[in-house]
C-alpha cells in the first residue's frame, strides 16, 4: 500500500545545472509566449514587500496587486507599485477572475483559513511558513489543493539557498561520510510574536535538515524559556532524532546580542560549517575528525588518531533564494509539477512543530511527529 504522505524528497525538476549546488546560476526564464502568472500578495508587513518586489522582477509572474488591512502599509505598496490594485478584503481579491495565484504573507494563525478560502476560489497558493499551525489543517489544505488540481506551496526559502544546496550535495555525494549529528543556532534580537519562537524560526532549521537528510524525524524533545509572557517562548532548544539515528540540535532565540545563523554538520569523513551571515565563504568543509582503529586484538591496542587536514571552501554564487522560490512556484503553476518546497515538506515541518509543542507541554518528553493518521491511502 502506498504511503499517503511518503517522506519528503526534493524535486529537482529542471533546476539542476550540473554545478555543485544545483542552483548556481539564475537562468533567464523560459517564458516563451506564455502569459505570466497573475499573482497578488496578501500582507505587506515585514516579509510581504520582499515577495512583492520579487514577483515584480520575475518574468514568469505579473504582480496583480496587494491585499492589506493596514492602510499605512497599503499606501506604502501603492507608492512603490503605482497603478496596481489594492484590496482591503481578501474576499474582494478572491473574486477577481484575472488573478491566478495568491501569496500569503500574513501571520501563521491566518494561513489555514486564508489558504483554504483561496483554494476554494480556484487560486494557486504560496503560503509563507509554516504551512499551517496544525498537521491536521496542513493535511486538509493538501487534500483540497489535490482535489482542485491547484498548487499549494509553503514558502521554505532556504531550500533555494545556494549554500544550503552546496551542503546537501556534499551529503548526497558521500563527501561527509555518515552524518553523525547536526547543530543549528539561529538567534538574534528578534521580532516578538505571540506564536512563539518555535513557530517563527524552527521552520527554517527544519526545512534545511529535512532537505539535507531526506529522512523522517522520528522523535522530538523540546525545552523552552518564556521570560516575558507565560506560554510565549522567546528561546527554545529542540533535539531531533532521524530514522537513521542521526541527531540534530536546534537552538533558536529572539534574545541574543547579535545575529547567529550557523549550522555544523559532523560526518565520519568530513565536517562542515555553514554560516548564513557570512557574505563570502558561507560554507567550509573541514577534513577533521577522529579515526578509531577497528577490531583491536586486545583492549590496549585501541588506536585513536586525530585528523586535521585541509579546509576547503566551495564556491557559492549569490542568487536571491526568494527569486528562485518564486520561479519554482511559477513553474509548478504552469506544469502542475511539484515544487522543491513541496506541500509534503510543509506538512512534515508542521508535524514536527506540533510534536515540539506537545513535548514542551509534557516537560520535554520525546514525542513522535504524526503526519497522516486521517488520510486514506
Ligand atoms: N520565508 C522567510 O524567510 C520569512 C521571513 C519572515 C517572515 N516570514 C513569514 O511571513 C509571514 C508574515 O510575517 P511578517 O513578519 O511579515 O508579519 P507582519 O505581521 O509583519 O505582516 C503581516 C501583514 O499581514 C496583514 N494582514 C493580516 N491579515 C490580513 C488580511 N486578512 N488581509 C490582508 N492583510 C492582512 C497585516 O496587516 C500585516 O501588515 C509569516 O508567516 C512569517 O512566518 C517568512
Amino acid at each position: 500500500m502506498a504511503e499517503p504522505f511518503p517522506p519528503y524528497r526534493a524535486h529537482l525538476n529542471g533546476h539542476a545545472n550540473g554545478s555543485a549546488d544545483g542552483w548556481a546560476h539564475a537562468r533567464p526564464a523560459e517564458n516563451g509566449d506564455r502569459p505570466p502568472v497573475r499573482t497578488a500578495v496578501v500582507g505587506y508587513g515585514y516579509w510581504g514587500p520582499n515577495l512583492a518586489r520579487n514577483v515584480a522582477e520575475r518574468p514568469e509572474l505579473e504582480l496583480a496587486g496587494l491585499c492589506e488591512l493596514d492602510r499605512r502599509r497599503a499606501d506604502a505598496f501603492a507608492q512603490k507599485h503605482p497603478g496596481l490594485t489594492v484590496w482591503r478584503e481578501l474576499d474582494g481579491l478572491l473574486l477577481e477572475p484575472d488573478v491566478d495565484a495568491v501569496l500569503l504573507a500574513t501571520p501563521p494563525q491566518t494561513h489555514y483559513p486564508y489558504a483554504r478560502r483561496a483554494l476554494e476560489a480556484g487560486k494557486h497558493v504560496l503560503v509563507e511558513k509554516p504551512l499551517a499551525t496544525t498537521a491536521e489543517n496542513a493535511r486538509e489544505l493538501i487534500e483540497l489543493a489535490r482535489a482542485r488540481e491547484l498548487v499549494l506551496m509553503p514558502g521554505h526559502t532556504f531550500v533555494y539557498s545556494a549554500s544550503v544546496n552546496a551542503v546537501r550535495q556534499l551529503i548526497r555525494d558521500g563527501v561527509l561520510g555518515e552524518v553523525y549529528f547536526i547543530t543549528s543556532s539561529r538567534m538574534n534580537l528578534g521580532k516578538y510574536q505571540l506564536d512563539g519562537v518555535i513557530c517563527d524560526l524552527a521552520p527554517h532549521d527544519l526545512s534545511i535538515l529535512l532537505y539535507w537528510l531526506e529522512e523522517r524525524v522520528v522523535q522530538v524533545a523540546a525545552s523552552a524559556q518564556s521570560v516575558f509572557r507565560t506560554g510565549v517562548a522567546e528561546t527554545a532548544f529542540l533535539t531531533l532524532t532521524f530514522e537513521s539515528g542521526t541527531t540534530a540540535n536546534i537552538q533558536i532565540s529572539w534574545l541574543a546580542p547579535r545575529k547567529v545563523r550557523q549550522m555544523i554538520v559532523v560526518g565520519s569523513r568530513r565536517m562542515v560549517q555553514y554560516d548564513d551571515t557570512a557574505s563570502d565563504e558561507p560554507v567550509r568543509v573541514y577534513d577533521r575528525g577522529m579515526d578509531f582503529a577497528a577490531a583491536p586484538a586486545s583492549f590496549g591496542e585501541y588506536q585513536l588518531t586525530y585528523r586535521t587536514g585541509d579546509v576547503v571552501i566551495p564556491r557559492v554564487d549569490a542568487v536571491e533564494p526568494l527569486s528562485l522560490e518564486l520561479e519554482d512556484f511559477a513553474r509548478a503553476v504552469r506544469t502542475g509539477g511539484e515544487p522543491r518546497s513541496s506541500s509534503a515538506l510543509g506538512l512534515e515541518i508542521v508535524a514536527v512543530l506540533e510534536a515540539a509543542e506537545t513535548s514542551l507541554r509534557g516537560g520535554g518528553e520525546p514525542v513522535t511527529p504524526v503526519l497522516a493518521e486521517r488520510v486514506a491511502a
